[in-house]
């Protein structure tokens, strides 16, 4: 190999970023189907009372995994534009992002009256995951 054949900084510094988002949409895919089963664990904790009941903490730990998926959304983002993953890729991600940030919590405030939209809510979330799930399948095929 010549010193011009060797990879330069931003050549080594790809695969890097892209190795770091492929593991963040990994990470993204376990939380959100924690995020699935903290729903169940809520709905079943109701024990009949409203969600918005005073002291109602039934759906505490889903809101609080909402925070770290959209933390996680956003490194995604972020990683998908530094490693340079493409227009498709940062695109998508960008959807990510504002399917599991804005539109989640849209729904989740607008189902609390409209059960309608609660269930475009749960239907929301597996549209997340399908689009996190085709972006790290993906990112492991752009890997080989
Ligand atoms: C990947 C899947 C999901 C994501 C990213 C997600 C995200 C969110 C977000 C961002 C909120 C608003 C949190 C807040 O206001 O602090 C929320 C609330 C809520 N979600 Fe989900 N969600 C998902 C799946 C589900 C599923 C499958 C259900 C089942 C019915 C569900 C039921 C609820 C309910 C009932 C609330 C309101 C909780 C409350 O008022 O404290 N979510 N979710």
């Amino acid at each position: 190999m010549t010193d011009s054949d060797a990879p330069g900084p931003v050549a080594t510094a790809r695969p890097r970023g892209h190795r770091a988002y492929t593991m963040l949409l990994l990470a993204f895919l376990i939380d959100g189907v924690l995020q699935i089963a903290l729903a169940g664990y809520g709905t079943f904790d109701l024990d009949g009372r409203k969600l918005d009941a005073a002291g109602n903490e039934a759906f505490a730990a889903h809101d609080m995994n909402a925070t770290l998926m959209t933390v996680l959304a956003v490194a995604i983002l972020v990683l998908a534009v530094v490693a340079r993953e493409g227009g498709r890729a940062i695109g998508l991600a960008a959807l990510l992002l504002v399917l599991t940030v804005v539109v989640q919590t849209v729904l989740a405030i607008l189902g609390k009256d409209t059960p309608f939209f609660g269930a475009l809510h749960a239907l929301d979330g597996m549209v997340v995951l399908g689009v996190a799930g085709f972006l790290h399948v993906s990112a492991v095929r752009a890997q080989r």
